[in-house]
């Protein structure tokens, strides 16, 4: 996309924001026609994705407009219930945008398979061997998947721990290899169960022990991705509120998310709140992500806030998020969904790495677009504005007309559907 600022997009019909995209991305009929028709994911298709299918399940799908990260525009497919969320991901990238936009990173894309083997009769000496048949281990666990090896991934390393070495109990004493494996721009849940599989035999003649869990670990701290984003405060004043006194509330709401577990779970739900519906829309593994993403949380010891807002020396306030992100543009239902595929493609990330970073980078957005109202008027304004849109829109207003009457709802303390309906009647006279 050339531009991800589509001034106007939310007081458009559904029909008139796919003319908009036809004209911006040149969306195929297909498309369309997977984006409109009842059920775009075929019963077929669901059929041989998981057990016992009965249909399919629909979310709306919104775009999340105005992002620039690394100088790019984006345009966040967003598959979510929860109102009010695309509409706060994309206020929150406008004023960023004016700040020049986010600024993302990430590390190399290495997930972790783990082997448990228990029954050692000498732990030391089994990690010991281990650790010598290195890479015998690595070209096993690469010969059971070649094909990532071509595509330049592939187990790269491994490390062995010992777990409650001095236990009575000889169901807690055991030890764990950490497979390391590039999975290039897939997720690699298979490839990686794959891999501990196969060596699984091999680990059992090295150790004399005997292997029980041979699993990927959803803890993807090798495979993290950052954004972050520095607002001058002028960009942020709001109704009465300066745009000092907006940023001041930011940092005093994200202090108190580091202290409290009991406001960081709320704090960080509002992130997933980004997260998740990209994560949905194209077609990856959301829950994977929200447990690696609450475990690094608590990564020092206590839970605690997935962000970071602090003011830098020239006053502005400076964002941060940084999370596992084991997210995959090939493989899993990526290409197997027709709207994941459409997702991707609307996104138009080359690979793994630039979506994960792309997804962070909204997670801050809407991290940011709650504090700043909770900070500031509380989020029932925003919840209600929208809310009477929706109702305005029910009783039939269409055009100008949904934002007037939407107003006369609130100011009229009643957004209810029989009352926008006098109003839109009294409107047409
Ligand atoms: C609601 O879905 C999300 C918020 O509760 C997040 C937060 O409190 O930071 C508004």
């Amino acid at each position: 996309m050339d531009t991800s600022r589509i001034p106007g997009f939310y007081n458009m019909t559904v029909q008139e924001r796919l003319e908009v995209l036809s004209r911006l991305h040149g969306l195929q009929d297909e498309d369309i026609e997977n984006l409109i028709i009842d059920s775009s994911l075929d019963v077929g298709t669901a059929d041989k994705m998981i057990e016992n299918v009965i249909g399919t399940f629909e979310l709306p799908l919104g775009l999340g407009l105005n992002f620039l990260i690394n100088g790019k525009e984006y345009v966040i497919p967003m598959a979510i219930e929860e109102a009010s969320v695309v509409a706060s991901a994309s206020h929150i990238a406008k004023i960023v945008r004016n700040a020049g936009g986010f600024t993302t990173e990430s590390t190399e894309r290495v997930m972790i398979g783990q082997i448990q083997v228990v029954g050692c009769s000498d732990f030391i000496l089994a990690k010991e061997e281990i650790l010598q048949n290195k890479s015998v281990l690595l070209e096993a666990a690469n010969n059971a998947y070649p094909s990532i090896v071509s595509r330049g991934g592939g187990a790269e390393d491994l490390d062995v721990r010992i777990l409650n070495e001095g236990s009575d109990s000889v169901y807690s004493q055991m030890l764990i290899i950490y497979l390391y494996i590039n999975t290039c721009d897939a997720m690699g849940a298979n490839m990686i169960n794959t891999m501990v599989e196969s060596i699984a035999p091999l680990v059992e003649e090295i150790t004399k022990g005997k292997v029980y869990l041979r699993i990927l670990s959803n803890y993807a701290d090798r495979c993290l991705a950052k954004a972050h984003c520095v607002i001058s405060p002028e960009l942020l004043q709001t109704g009465d509120f300066s745009g000092e006194e907006v940023r001041d509330g930011v940092i005093h709401a994200y202090q108190f998310a580091a202290s409290d577990p009991y406001r960081a779970v709320t704090h960080n739900k509002g992130i997933m709140n980004g997260i998740d519906p990209i994560v949905i829309a194209t077609g990856n593994d959301w829950r994977a992500v929200e447990a690696g993403a609450h475990a690094y949380a608590a990564r020092n010891g206590q839970y605690s806030s997935m962000t970071n807002w602090f003011k830098d020396e020239n006053g502005n306030l400076v964002g941060e998020l940084e999370l596992p992100m084991s997210v995959g543009t090939v493989g899993g239902a990526t290409r197997v969904h027709p709207l994941a595929k459409f997702s991707l493609d609307l996104l138009g990330v080359k690979s793994a790495k630039e979506l994960a970073e792309v997804i962070v980078a909204v997670g801050l957005a809407q991290n940011l677009g709650a504090l700043k109202a909770l900070a500031t008027d509380g989020i029932q304004k925003g919840h209600m504005a929208l809310h009477s849109r929706s109702v305005a829109i029910a009783a039939g207003a269409t055009g100008e007309m949904i934002d007037i009457i939407a107003q006369e709802l609130i100011k009229e303390k009643q957004i209810r559907v029989g009352k926008a309906k006098e109003l839109v009647e009294q409107y047409k006279k």
